[in-house]
């Protein structure tokens, strides 16, 4: 007999605590029910089924603001790879954010939103022509310049007046030893030849310059390198070319943390020490000082999201940890979207006073690296049928889900204040087969 059976009102303060890593309004409730914009996971595994990923309307918004806060009206984009629907684009419009699309569909969608094309940056190191006729069309604000040989292409069809980025990449390199791939060296004179290009086409407006540093960054110091190599780039470009930068966007890769051994970025002491760092380097070389931008995709929608699983089955593995497999899987939770599979889970939908016990959580697709949690604490009498809740799944797990295995997509809800609403739905078999041919002729 447990503490909690001869005291059943310490079963509710026995619970997991949610902490940073979960939706701001997540709560525990009754019953060990988990309830998320005021509304209870339980009836929604019941009448949506799992796994299905549920998004915080009030963390969202409220990531939005922090931002905002820390930056500026104006100076922040989000980008959409992240995650993106029409629902998502809408809210981020209302918040009055702007928006990095990286390909004719993210575009799509975020026009059929209703947001303002103005707003609208497309960027990518290998745009499609349908992606360039796409922006065209669509008339979207800013292209970002990647390449060299994409400028011939602008020049020639981009409408009159095309405000332009150029994407550099400074030669210090990425904090996490990455290798950067995208962007103008600045170091190889490739982005002077770029600046150069640019300048010469009457149809194109140089706006500015833009810079993706690398993913889940902590530490200020990359960021500090880039805005000093990119001003010293600024300013031989105003001394060569006359070109003065109106905008300089240093991207997202802002750390999130997944759990407690992780580091995340602090929002507002970055904000305030990039932009000294940037008045300080303007004034060192006469220079008016940029508007300062960010891109973040990971940072504003990461903790608005969870997945709902249900327990499939449970076994012990070969060092006594229990093996817990769930319905979803590598197909929802896919390996690349870096969290490392370090997210935080509950069991919720019951009570239970059993011990906790190291667990991992698998997915139900045979593969050795079907992993969802490598390595959390469940408790012990965890048994099919069971509900997991999986925290920090907002970013990069909708929009990296893959029909592997032919298995339908989760479905992606929205709840606030005790209302539900459907933004994509779950994809079925029926959708899954209205792709594939059927030779014969008879579909
Ligand atoms: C150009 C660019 N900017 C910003 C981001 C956002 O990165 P994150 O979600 O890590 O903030 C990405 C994502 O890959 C990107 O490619």
């Amino acid at each position: 007999m447990t503490l909690s059976d001869i005291i059943p009102s310490l079963r509710s303060s026995l619970r997991t605590p949610l902490t940073e890593f979960w939706p701001t309004t997540a709560a525990w409730a009754e019953h060990g029910d988990l309830r998320v914009g005021g509304v209870s996971m339980t009836s929604v595994a019941a009448a949506h089924g799992t796994p299905t990923y549920v998004l915080d309307e009030a963390d969202l918004r409220q990531r939005c603001r922090d931002y905002l806060a820390a930056f500026g009206e104006g100076r922040v984009a989000y980008t959409g790879k992240a995650l993106l629907s029409r629902g998502v684009a809408r809210r981020l419009a209302e918040e009055g954010l702007r928006l990095y699309v990286g390909s004719a569909g993210e575009l799509r969608v975020a026009l059929a939103a209703g947001f303002p094309a103005d707003r609208i940056v497309m960027y990518g190191s290998a745009k499609t022509p349908e992606d360039l006729d796409a922006a065209y069309a669509g008339r979207v604000g800013t292209i970002v310049v990647e390449s060299l040989g994409e400028i011939t292409r602008l020049a020639a069809t981009a409408p009159p007046g095309q405000r332009v980025l150029l994407r550099v990449l400074g030669d210090t390199g990425t904090a996490d030893g990455a290798d950067c791939r995208f962007g103008l060296r600045i170091g190889s004179g490739e982005a002077a030849g770029a600046v150069a290009r640019i300048v010469a086409q009457p149809r194109l407006r140089l706006v500015g310059v833009d810079c993706s540093v690398g993913h889940q960054l902590s530490r200020f110091s990359v960021y500090e390198r880039e805005v000093r190599e990119v001003m010293e780039f600024l300013a031989a470009m105003r001394a060569r070319y006359g070109v003065v930068a109106t905008e300089l966007n240093l991207g997202g890769g802002h750390a999130v943390a997944y759990s407690g051994a992780d580091p995340s970025l602090a929002l507002a002491a970055f904000a305030n020490r990039i932009r000294a760092v940037l008045r300080l380097a303007a004034d060192r070389h006469d220079l008016p000082t940029p508007a300062l931008t960010v891109s973040p995709g990971r940072a504003i929608v990461s903790r608005a999201g969870i997945t709902l699983y249900r327990v499939v089955s449970v076994n012990r593995g070969p060092d006594g940890r229990h093996l817990v497999a769930v319905d979803g899987g590598m197909t929802d939770c896919p390996p690349g979207a870096l969290c490392g599979g370090r997210h935080s889970a509950v069991l919720f939908g019951r009570t239970t006073c059993a011990d906790p016990v190291r667990t991992t959580v698998v997915g139900r697709h045979n593969d050795s690296d079907d992993v969802v949690v490598p390595g959390l604490t469940l408790p012990s009498d965890v048994r099919p049928g069971d509900l997991l809740a999986v925290a920090g799944s907002g970013a990069y797990h909708h929009s990296r889900a893959s029909n592997y295995h032919l298995v339908g997509r989760p479905p992606l809800l929205v709840v606030r204040e005790g209302r539900i609403s459907t933004l994509v739905r779950r994809e079925s078999p029926d959708d899954l087969l209205r792709r594939d041919v059927d030779e014969s002729g008879a579909a």
